[in-house]
């Protein structure tokens, strides 16, 4: 579950972009969030996702609080982020070396295997099933 509460987020010289978002996501729900541009669309995923710290509130990712830097580690584990432009994250010449590096960065082991299903579940569209 992530639960946000009082969220707000404020970019340095500009006007408050997150204005006191109170949102609950259950466990196998899927959620589209819509909204004009420049609205705070990417900003809000960057809060979840713990990239960005709030200027007040709280955001929970299955217990765990996105400002709890003791716990970085194990929200990496639960939440991941694809951004808006993929120049921003895509870093090697192919997905499979791309995938190695993010199950390094989080010390996984038997990374190959992993990787295997995880792409045989994409081929079979399992992925929100
Ligand atoms: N690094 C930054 N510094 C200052 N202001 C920023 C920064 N990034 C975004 N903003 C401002 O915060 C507001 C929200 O931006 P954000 O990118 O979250 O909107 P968005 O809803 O994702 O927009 P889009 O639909 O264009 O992707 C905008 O006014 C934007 O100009
Ligand atoms: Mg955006």
């Amino acid at each position: 579950m992530i639960e946000i509460t009082n969220l707000k987020y404020k970019y340095k010289n500009n006007e408050e972009t997150i204005k006191n978002i109170n949102l609950q996501i259950k466990d196998g729900e899927v959620v589209c969030i819509i909204g004009k541009n420049g609205s705070g669309k990417s900003t809000l995923a960057r809060l979840i996702a713990g990239i960005t710290m709030p200027t007040s509130g709280t955001v929970l990712v299955q217990g765990i609080d996105t400002k709890d830097k003791k716990k970085f580690k194990n929200l990496r584990e639960k939440i991941g982020i694809v951004f808006q432009n993929p120049e921003n994250q895509i870093i090697f010449n192919n997905v499979h070396d791309d995938m190695i590096f993010a199950l390094d960065n989080l010390e996984i082991e038997d990374k190959e295997n992993k990787i295997k299903n995880a792409l045989i579940e994409v081929r079979h569209g399992r992925i929100y099933r």
